[in-house]
Formats: C-alpha cells, structure tokens, sequence
C-alpha cells in the first residue's frame, strides 16, 4: 500500500460556497488542502489574498498546503505561518536567494517547499534538495486551473526522484497541474508522493467520490 496524498485545489471551488468546499475537503478522504496564490505579476492571473486563506483556515480541518505563485514571497512567510500554513511553498523562478528563503519558512515552524515551473531542469535542486521538504513539480504552466496536463512531467518526476535517493532525503515530489483519473497510476509509478487536483475534482459530478477515486488508483 502506497502512501500518496491527495491535495484538491481550492482554486477550483466555489468561492460563494467556500465554507461547504472546504468542509468537503474536510470530509473526504484527500489529506491536505492546496492554496493557491497568484499576484499577477509572477503569474497573469490573481487568485486570493490574506482575507480568504483566513476564512479557508477557519473551517479547514486538514493541513493547509499553501503555493506561493508571487514574486518576492520572503515578504510575507510571518504572514502564513500566522494563518495557519503547514507547507509554504515558493517559486524557484521567484527566489534569488533560494537557500534562505527555505530557513525563513522553517525557522516559522512550516515545512518548506520549491515549485519548479515545466521550463526549470530538476538539476537546479542538487545543491539544496536535502534543505527542501516537498518539490512542486508543475505540469501545467501555473496561473490558471483546468489546463492540459504537460507529459514530459514524467520525466521530470523520474529524475527527482532519482536525485533524491541519491542525496537520501525524505524530500516529497508534489505534482500539480492536469492531475486526473488517467495520468495518477502513471505519476505514482514515476515517483509522486503528492497529487494536487483542482477542476478534475471540482467539477465532477460528486467531487467526494473522485477524491475518493484518484486516492483508490494512487494507493492501489
Ligand atoms: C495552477 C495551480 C494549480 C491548479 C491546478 O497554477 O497551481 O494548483 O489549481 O488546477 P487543475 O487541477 O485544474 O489543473
Ligand atoms: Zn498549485
């Protein structure tokens, strides 16, 4: 039995029925619940700010995954830990100073993640993958929910996962972007610990039973 988590993405909810989302997510069986926070400047495109994570984190039972698409996130790492997050994770692309953004978020209590976009080589992370607790892998180009799934993630999540049992670290490798039924056998025997799913869950029928169907085929 594997033990790969399921993340639903909260982009993908209702946000006139945030509360009853959350408490879905609550009552499913995924493990966290992933944020999603676009600036529209890292990204093209804005999510949500302070006000609605601290509304998510009022009724989120689960530990609040946090993905940080913005430039400059040092700024705001106090700002997380005190809303809750468990898992603050930057942008590569955003951090010039990689090394100690990932001591900030730690020395806040949170564990520390680096998103690569589908465009940054996993070779970057040699020489601070035994510093880092989960790897973002995007498969997706990030900014927006409900875009196709990039399959040279694949490869990508092979080669993590080899750096990472070569440097032996307990590092996790979180896939987000285009994560559905078809591609969660496939990214768990690539490597995947995590799988993020926003609009394939959000948008089904009984969004429930598809978390409950992806963590069936992802722990098989
Ligand atoms: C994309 C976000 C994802 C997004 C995934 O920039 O980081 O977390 O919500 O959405 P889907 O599963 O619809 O691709
Ligand atoms: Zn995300």
């Amino acid at each position: 039995m594997n033990n790969i988590r399921i993340a639903p993405s909260l982009l993908a909810a209702d946000f006139g029925n945030l509360q009853r989302d959350v408490e879905m997510v609550n009552s499913s069986q995924a493990d966290w619940h992933h944020i999603d926070v676009m600036d529209g400047v890292f990204v093209p495109n804005i999510s949500f700010g302070m006000p609605v994570i601290k509304s998510i984190a009022k009724y989120a039972t689960k530990p609040l995954d946090v993905h940080l698409m913005i430039i400059d996130p040092d700024r705001y790492i106090k700002s997380f830990a005190s809303l809750g997050a468990s898992i603050l994770t930057v942008h590569y692309e955003a951090c010039p100073h990689l090394n100690r953004t990932i001591q900030a978020i730690k020395a806040e209590g949170m564990k520390a993640g680096v998103a690569l976009n589908p465009h940054t080589n996993i070779s970057l992370l040699e020489d601070s993958i035994t510093e880092i607790d989960l790897v973002c892998v995007m498969s997706v180009n990030p900014g927006y929910g409900g875009q196709k799934f990039i399959e040279n993630t694949f490869a990508k999540v092979k080669a993590l996962k080899a750096l990472i049992n070569e440097k032996k670290t307990k590092t996790l490798i979180e896939i987000d972007g285009g994560v559905n039924a078809d591609n969660t056998k496939a990214l768990v025997e690539a490597g995947a610990d995590v799988l993020v799913a926003g609009s394939f869950v959000f948008n089904s029928q009984d969004p429930m039973a598809t978390i409950s169907h992806i963590a069936n085929i992802a722990n098989a």
